[in-house]
């Protein structure tokens, strides 16, 4: 029966701007597993089954699993105008898409095998046991012919250390009997469907087969170029750099903000001008780096360097730099404060860890919420997109802003109005003059009554 399918896959090839056999035409005959049904497996599943494969997506998290059968999910993600719930709800209609925790259920049935579960990161030590267990639960069910594209991120020299022999505790052999590869994700949360498609990729294998399979399954959802690579080891090496880089990039200019607010001119401006020379591309200030992929990246680079012999000095500094910039933050606050800590109330406003997203994962607003708590102040956080509970945490602008004597503004997000002046007045204290701390440039250029103080970081 695989051996049917994998025939009737091999007509329905075709050439494509990837240089290599596609699917194209014939994507509805493709079986794919998707384990992992997070920020980017559940947009990944979504986008095979959009392009008429049959997904079934494997999540431990049975929760989870339940709401996204019942068509429901949090996720901030559109393609073409439509919205992710709604497409996860034509999916399951169609029969396109299904969700489940019993991986054996889609093994069983795919023979193309995709893992997006990652290593999240405690005390600068990268957490292979959920990678572990996912590849232990896909190799109890890997059959002859599979292929398994590893899509996380990983510690440079996983996927042939670590992934690789826990597949092969099959039986199997990688290479002869299953196709392994590893093709990093470069998606950014928020455009996930859209970077899927126009986003060119990186893609190894374990034999050049390997990589082609892979290729070929990739191009069902990617047009953009998909980049041969020699090793997996460059693959993932590549991946990490790609994040480290930007984390260096925001700290060179956080560090750039706190100079420039001493020399009293404007980063922002200073930042605009000099991205007018060709060959210079510095990202913007903020008040830290949240989310799983940056601030982590360091530390899958790390573990590997360790074991090398290899100091990363300057990443380590980029690290420090922007994991103090929550700190800097809360300064400027206390020093604008009229009243002593243990009266202030701050109203804060978005917890994101960037702009018009739900995700507050290792969110700098968190860190800031709990040092101004520390600090004795009374906290009052707003975030209509953010699902988490914290005892922070309000319902609406009127109850964030009430009594306040100041604002942080953190991340921009529909429903979060950042220039309601009418209720800012009505509702900040006024016995000293209310202050706003704009950590993203929300107020450049924004006309902002007398009586209200606006201080960018
Ligand atoms: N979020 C992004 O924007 C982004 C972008 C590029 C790359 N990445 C990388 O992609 C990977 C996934 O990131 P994410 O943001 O989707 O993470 P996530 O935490 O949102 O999703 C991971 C999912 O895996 C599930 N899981 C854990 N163990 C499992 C197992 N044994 N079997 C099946 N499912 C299991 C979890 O329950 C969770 O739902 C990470 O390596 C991350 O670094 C993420």
């Amino acid at each position: 029966m695989l051996q049917d399918r994998q025939n009737q896959q091999a007509t329905n090839h075709n050439c494509d701007s990837n240089g290599c056999a596609g699917y194209k035409g014939g994507a509805e005959n493709l079986r794919v597993a998707v384990f992992g049904l997070g920020y980017v497996g559940l947009p990944l599943a979504l986008s095979f089954a959009l392009r008429g494969c049959r997904v079934v997506g494997v999540d431990t998290n049975a929760e989870l699993v339940a709401e996204l059968n019942a068509g429901i999910t949090y996720h901030q993600e559109q393609y073409q105008g439509e919205g992710i719930q709604s497409i996860l709800r034509r999916q399951l209609e169609a029969g396109r898409f299904t969700a489940t925790t019993i991986a054996a259920q889609a093994m069983e049935s795919c023979d193309n095998i995709i893992i997006t579960v990652g290593l999240p990161v405690h005390d600068g030590e990268p957490f292979a046991g959920y990678l572990e267990e996912c590849c232990r639960d896909i190799a109890r069910g890997l059959k002859k012919g599979d292929l398994v594209v590893v899509r996380g991120t990983l510690v440079p020299g996983m996927t042939r250390r670590l992934v690789l022999p826990l597949l092969e505790e099959s039986g199997l052999k990688a290479g002869r009997d299953f196709a392994l590869a590893y093709s990093s994700e470069r998606i950014a949360e928020g455009r996930a469907f859209e970077e899927f498609v126009t986003m060119p990729g990186l893609v190894s294998g374990l034999t050049e087969n390997c990589r082609a399979r892979a290729r070929r399954l990739l191009a069902v959802v990617t047009e953009a170029p998909l980049h041969p690579a020699s090793s997996f080891e460059v693959v993932e090496t590549a991946k990490v750099v790609e994040n480290i880089s930007r984390d260096v990039n925001i700290a060179l200019v956080n560090e750039l903000a706190r100079f420039t607010k001493e020399l009293g001119v404007d980063v922002f401006e200073v930042i605009a001008l000099a991205n007018t020379h060709q060959r210079v591309k510095l990202l913007q200030p903020g008040p830290g780096v949240g989310g799983y992929c940056l601030p982590n990246a360091l530390y899958y680079l790390d573990a590997a360097a360790r074991r090398l012999g290899v100091p990363l000095e300057l990443m380590h500094t980029a690290r420090r730099v922007n994991e103090e910039m929550p700190r800097h933050v809360v300064n400027l606050v206390l020093r604008r404060l009229s009243v002593p800590p243990s009266q202030a109330k701050i109203a804060v406003l978005g917890l994101a860890m960037k702009d018009y997203s739900g995700d507050d994962r290792l969110s700098p607003a968190l860190t800031i919420c709990q040092l101004l708590l520390d600090a004795g102040l009374q906290v009052a956080a707003f975030d209509p997109a953010v699902q988490t509970q914290y005892n922070f945490k309000v319902d609406n602008m009127r109850a964030a802003l009430s009594g306040a004597h100041g604002v942080v503004a953190l991340a921009r997000q529909h429903g979060i109005d950042f220039t309601d002046w009418d209720l800012f007045l009505s509702c900040l204290d006024r016995t000293g003059t209310p202050f706003i701390i704009d950590t993203k440039q929300i107020y450049r250029g924004v006309s902002v009554p007398s009586g209200i103080v606006v201080e960018s970081i």
